[in-house]
């Protein structure tokens, strides 16, 4: 895949050590703030936010002081930013999970002949897993190194050891991420969901690991227990859908009860969550699969056979739908394509191995998890469903494949993919809405130790001045002209890829000296409650790239009301853009989004085939500029060189 190059472990496995994430000049990252939103705000609050970023640069100013401290910060930890912005990303976060928080692979779609067929997969899938987690608990994982921009430096691979230990625990202002030790025997168990009904799956029965026979022997079991209706429990899985705060409060009605502390607690401790979904009655398609996978298509569908707070959710529809949907917070979408690959490949290329392996004999029943209900607990279970029920109802989503042309013509430009789609994007957010706003990218910064993400923010400039002479007619530029302008949106934009890749973003940067003061329990400083930081944190498009190199595709909701999703998987002769928004907003459609994404991405393989030549040395001078500007590219660490792969 286009980030990720595996390399076999011989005996590099985890003997490199990783830098720190670095801490940016101060003067850098308040030089960039202002030329990131320049252009994106009004004139007047541009000058009102240039004179308090001034004054919070000032030479024994505040900003002085925070960056010493958040230095002193950086010399005592493996990693200054990690606490902050794991809180600041997710766990301080109150919003519902799903749609808002979980991102969702969607597998191929399967053809099983019949519920034994789809139990046949999920066992399959479930020893996948097993393979899978012996290796991250044995630590034979091999190393992933840097591809794309700035290829060949080992990557951090923390992440993937959160895969299955980890638990996101509600929280009345902050969740917290529980982790389980690797290898722990507590984790010998995993959780079915069927029919809204929650089972235990032992896998280790009598000290021995259940074969996937054994495994199979089990769903089926389980899949009978959950048509009894006489014992049928309320659909508890719902509460996880809802707000953190909600969901918060209702588990702490729920665990005065110890039959329901009993039930969470095994549930927080399990491996992962196996769905087992009845058909949804919706035809499957792209878009539709997607949804199933984001929110389970409301209460009434298999909203409710889900519990969003753990990490790895498969799900496997009798109907053939397929996937995962995770919480967020500790791993990327990356590493979970890293993941699912695996797993997608041991499905199709691993043989089942139903007959062959002799089985535990004496297979114990599942154990249903039980709940005791209140009238009160009734009203939090419909509360949440309602509440579910909304969120399902305003989102709006658009799977589509553009097949004009893939990132292969892209590369033929001499240009960068990633950079050219956010050049698109910009493109197609002007064509609906006429200005451009705040852009969040990802920027993978696993490049360091315990790295997770910044952001690269792509509504620059040099993009503004693209799109409009693109759109405006009465601008009338050459098409010369315009290729111009296109030269310097993708240069601005792979820079800010370079600067964000190698530690030196301004997100990270700026939440830190933001957490740092109130850690020194001073009045917040000005800069940060200043109009242009509050625009400069609303993602009204919010991306980011997750390529797969098997047939699937990763896909989220918006960040803000009035905001759009778009996640993008680029294929050597297609592009595949999942797009949502949310239909309450009326600045927002997700189909127009694609329409005008479409027809951008037209325009600009005409116009680069209409120049078709390569970067002129002036572009090219023009883009060093830029990098020396912002100190990035000049700066890069000297573990971060390449290695010349
Ligand atoms: N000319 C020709 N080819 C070029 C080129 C150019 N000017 N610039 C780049 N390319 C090639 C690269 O060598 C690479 O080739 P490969 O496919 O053979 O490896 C390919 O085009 C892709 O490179 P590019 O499009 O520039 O992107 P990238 O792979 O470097 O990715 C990011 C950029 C920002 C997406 C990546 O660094 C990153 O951070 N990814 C993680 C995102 C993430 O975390 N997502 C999940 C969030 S939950």
């Amino acid at each position: 895949m286009p980030i990720l190059e595996r390399e076999p472990p011989k005996g590099r496995r985890e003997s490199y050590v990783l830098p720190k994430v670095p801490v940016p000049p101060l003067k850098q990252t308040l030089d960039m703030y202002l030329n990131c939103m320049k252009h994106l705000v009004k004139e007047e609050q541009y000058q009102k936010t240039k004179a308090i970023v001034v004054k919070f640069g000032e030479p024994g100013g505040t900003g002085e002081l925070l960056q010493k401290k958040l230095l002193e910060r950086s010399e005592k930890t493996y990693n200054w930013v990690y606490d902050y912005w794991l809180e600041d990303m997710y766990l301080n976060q109150r919003l519902a999970l799903p749609v808002n928080s979980n991102p969702a692979m969607v597998f191929p779609k399967q053809n099983f002949k019949d519920r034994k067929d789809s139990l046949r997969f999920a066992a399959h899938l479930i020893t996948g897993v097993l393979e899978y987690k012996e290796r991250i608990d044995t630590r034979v994982l091999p190393v992933d190194f840097a591809r794309g921009q700035l290829a060949g430096t080992p990557l951090c691979m923390k992440q993937y050891y959160r895969l299955f230990n980890t638990y996101r625990l509600p929280g009345h202002k902050r969740d917290t991420l529980i982790i389980h030790k690797p290898g722990s025997t507590e984790q010998e168990h995993i959780i079915v969901a069927c029919k809204n009904q929650f089972f235990v799956l032992d896998l280790v029965v009598n000290k021995k690991k259940l074969k996937e026979m054994d495994i199979l022997t089990q769903l089926e079991k389980i899949v009978k227990m959950a048509e009894n209706s006489e014992e049928r429990q309320p659909p508890f899985g719902l509460l996880t859908s809802d707000g953190r705060t909600e969901w918060a409060q209702a588990r702490e009605v729920l665990i005065k009860d110890s039959v329901n502390r009993e039930s969470l607690a095994v549930i927080e401790k399990c491996l992962c969550v196996l769905c087992l979904d009845n058909p949804s009655g919706m035809e499957v398609g792209d878009t539709s699969r997607a949804l199933l996978m984001l929110h389970g298509g409301g209460h009434e569908k298999m909203g409710a056979n889900r519990w969003y707070d753990k990490p790895m959710q498969f799900i496997v529809g009798e109907d053939g739908v397929c996937g995962t949907v995770c919480e967020h917070s500790p791993f990327e979408g990356i590493v979970l394509v890293a993941c699912t690959e695996y797993l997608m490949k041991f499905m199709t290329g691993s043989p089942s191995k139903m007959g062959r392996a002799t089985s535990v004999s004496e297979l114990p029943t599942p154990a249903r998890l039980l709940w005791k209900t209140t009238p009160h607990i009734q009203d939090l279970l419909k509360a949440s469903a309602e509440r579910l029920q909304r969120l399902v109802r305003d989102l709006d989503m658009d799977v589509h494949k553009f097949e004009v042309y893939g990132k292969e013509f892209i590369k033929k430009q001499k240009m960068s993919p990633d950079a050219y789609i956010q050049v698109a994007l910009q493109l197609a957010f002007y064509r609906c809405n006429g200005r451009l706003v705040s852009t969040y990218e990802s920027a993978s910064i696993r490049r360091f130790h315990e790295g997770r993400v910044d952001n690269i923010r792509s509504a620059t400039s040099e993009a503004l001045a693209f799109v409009k002479a693109m759109t405006d007619e009465k601008a009338s530029l050459s098409d010369s002209e315009k290729m111009k302008q296109l030269w310097d949106a993708i240069n601005a934009q792979t820079n800010y890829t370079i600067t964000a890749i190698t530690g030196l973003g301004i997100d990270n940067h700026l939440l830190g000296l933001r957490e740092i003061a109130q850690e020194l329990k001073m009045e917040r400083p000005e800069i940060f409650t200043d109009e242009t930081y509050v625009a400069s944190n609303q993602f009204i498009l919010s991306t980011s790239q997750v390529p797969t190199t098997v047939e699937m595709f990763c896909c989220y909701g918006p960040v803000v009301p009035n905001g759009y999703g778009c996640c993008y998987n680029p294929q050597s002769d297609h592009l595949l853009f999942s797009v949502t928004s949310f239909h309450g907003s009326t600045e927002t459609c997700s189909a127009v989004f694609i329409k005008a994404l479409d027809e951008g991405l037209v325009e600009m393989r005409d116009l680069c085939r209409k120049s078709n030549k390569p970067q002129s040395s002036a572009a090219l001078a023009a883009s060093k500029a830029v990098v020396n500007n912002q100190g990035a590219g000049s700066k890069l660490p000297s573990t971060l060189q390449k290695t010349g792969k």
